[in-house]
């Protein structure tokens, strides 16, 4: 089965307005080049709009970092689905740092998976075990509680896109080898295959995220079920975010 490629850019919590959109101009014209791979980038809410703006016409595709789980009300300082509806096209959800400093458990994922599929949002839904799990052979046993704690609404076949990010390898310089991560990658289809069918198990996107380099991205899209990357301090810089999209481009081909 065919799976368009995924590139996407995480900023985390870097740049301001100015520099986002200086970022995303210097990169637009290499990566409108690589039609094969759909390209995402995702700055900080702040910058959202400007970014928008930038991109407009273009291919590169726009996400946030996170969103909240109710529509509206008393929530200071959080952002509702419906703000971003029509903003961005993608939105991070359950990325490590987000359950690790502010405390979301797979609960609170599940409501803000379920708030952004309600509000047409497309879910880059992140999952992976922390170093500790790791080493005590605990990864499979970690991933399929983190998947199944969404499975009874979050059907894969809605463009949904699933990050595998190792937490031990988000910003160590420590990235999985493409054998670890295809190895898993390819356990979490096997997972969506059982749960929900050979048809969306064999469509969705999966992706593997920590610590990707231009150095090291050929090897991972080289991989059978890999199909892109989610990148974090990589993504901020041009030359390496546009090398790495070229790269995935010219291997799923
Ligand atoms: P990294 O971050 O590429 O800097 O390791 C990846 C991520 O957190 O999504």
């Amino acid at each position: 089965m065919k799976r368009i490629p995924v590139i996407a850019g995480n900023w985390k919590m870097n740049t301001g307005i100015d520099d986002a959109v200086k970022l995303v101009k210097t990169m637009l014209p290499d990566l409108e080049k690589f039609s094969s791979v759909e390209k995402v980038v995702c700055p900080p809410f702040v910058s959202l709009d400007a970014v928008k703006k930038a991109l407009k016409e273009s291919s590169v595709k726009l996400g946030a970092q996170n969103l909240f789980y109710e529509d509206k009300g008393a929530y200071t300082g959080e952002v509702a689905p419906p703000m971003l509806a029509g903003l961005c096209e993608y939105v991070i959800i359950g990325h490590s740092e987000r359950r690790q400093y502010f405390g979301e458990t797979d609960e609170i994922v599940d409501k803000k998976l379920k708030a952004a599929i309600k509000n047409g949002l497309k879910p880059i839904f992140c999952i992976g075990e922390k170093l500790e799990e790791n080493e005590s052979g605990k990864t499979e046993l970690v991933l399929l509680r983190q998947l199944l704690v969404c499975s009874d609404h979050a059907n894969f076949s809605n463009g949904i896109i699933i990050a595998y990010e190792p937490v031990w390898a988000i910003g160590t310089g420590r990235a999985a080898t493409a054998a670890q991560a295809e190895k898993t990658i390819a356990y979490i289809r096997r997972v969506v295959t059982e749960q929900q069918g050979g048809d969306i198990g064999g469509a969705v996107r999966i992706l593997y995220g920590g610590s990707v380099t231009a150095a090291n991205i050929a090897e991972l899209m080289k991989q059978l079920d890999i199909d892109g990357a989610l990148v974090g301090g990589a993504s901020l810089k041009v030359d390496d975010f546009v090398s790495i999209a070229r790269q995935a481009s010219e291997i799923k081909k």
